[in-house]
């Protein structure tokens, strides 16, 4: 720890705007849902590093969530996760509640492009990405953070959060963070939390098949564009499905995409990504792979 002054907690605008008013430069933003694990004490570290005050936000958002999704019983660990980020040396936390962020219907909302946020995460989870960046745009206003961090773990919601900062030209710096894994290869998440003792061990095969996809992606990346490859990228996908889905897995997407933004491969040498969702019992997971 720094021998720096105790982390502020602020559970209103206000006490924001007062704890905020202590430091003369602006916040670098780790915006969370709290229940906070390795892979977001290195999106903290990454925002201390910027050597800005850093300020991680705590809020459940109801707003991307689905009617018959996990937003009840969504892990809530605020005593741990205000320990946690002490011993990270955050300097705010804003913890509001609903009343305080929502205090009415939150009817205007922000659209976000639909080839972008209606595909992938955004066809299974319809609205998701207006309730993130809804959300995301009422942090930015009230905080007015010089950065924010994300983690490429949710690689679209990084890639959406990019898009929409650079289309209304706001002067903000998104920062990337990589995904933190345990040693087999599970990409940190509060819904493992979910998984029982036999799925964990299981759980490793998504990013398992995202990797072998990876690898079996390199070459064709060489012949993007082609007949021969986009018969391939089927063939991929639909052999890395099949695969999950007879061990157990329902799959909502393997698929290869362009990093930049998640369309199909269409032409050679382009960055590409390798982005799945499956269902294990009763848990959805997400993970990613750059080729
Ligand atoms: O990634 C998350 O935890 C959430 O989607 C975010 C960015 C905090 C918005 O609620």
């Amino acid at each position: 720890m720094r021998g720096s002054p105790p982390m502020h907690i602020a559970t209103s605008f206000s006490e924001l705007q007062l704890a905020l008013g202590r430091f003369s430069a602006a916040p670098v933003l780790v915006p969370t849902m709290g229940n906070l694990h390795a892979g977001h004490l290195a999106l903290v570290a990454r925002a201390r590093r910027s050597g800005a005050p850093v300020v991680t936000s705590l809020f459940v958002n109801r707003l991307q969530f689905l009617p018959h999704e996990d937003f009840d019983r969504y892990p809530r660990t605020f005593e741990a996760d205000c320990a946690a980020l002490r011993e990270a040396d955050c300097d705010i936390l804003f913890a509001p509640d609903e009343a305080e962020l929502y205090p009415e219907p939150q009817t205007f909302r922000v659209q976000p492009d639909p080839a972008l946020a209606d595909i992938l995460e955004g066809e299974f989870r319809p609205g998701f990405f207006t309730g993130v960046c809804t959300v995301v745009l009422k942090l930015f206003a009230c905080m007015q953070p010089r950065a924010a961090v994300f983690g490429r773990k949710d690689w679209q919601q990084l890639t959406v959060v990019r898009h929409m900062v650079r289309q209304f030209g706001w002067p903000i710096e998104i920062l990337e963070h990589d995904t933190v894994r345990e040693a087999d290869g599970l990409a940190l998440s509060s819904r493992n939390a979910y998984l029982g003792t036999a799925e964990r061990h299981e759980a490793p095969q998504l990013h398992a098949a995202l990797t072998a996809m990876a690898a079996r992606a390199r070459p064709l990346a060489a012949v993007a564009g082609t007949p021969m490859a986009s018969d391939a990228w089927a063939a991929l996908e639909a052999e890395a499905c099949e695969r999950l889905q007879a061990r157990g897995w329902q799959p909502d997407y393997l698929t290869v995409r362009r990093r930049t933004d998640l369309q199909p491969p269409r032409r050679a040498g382009e960055a590409l990504v390798v982005l799945g969702a499956a269902r294990l019992g009763g848990t959805r997971l997400i993970d990613n792979v750059e080729v």
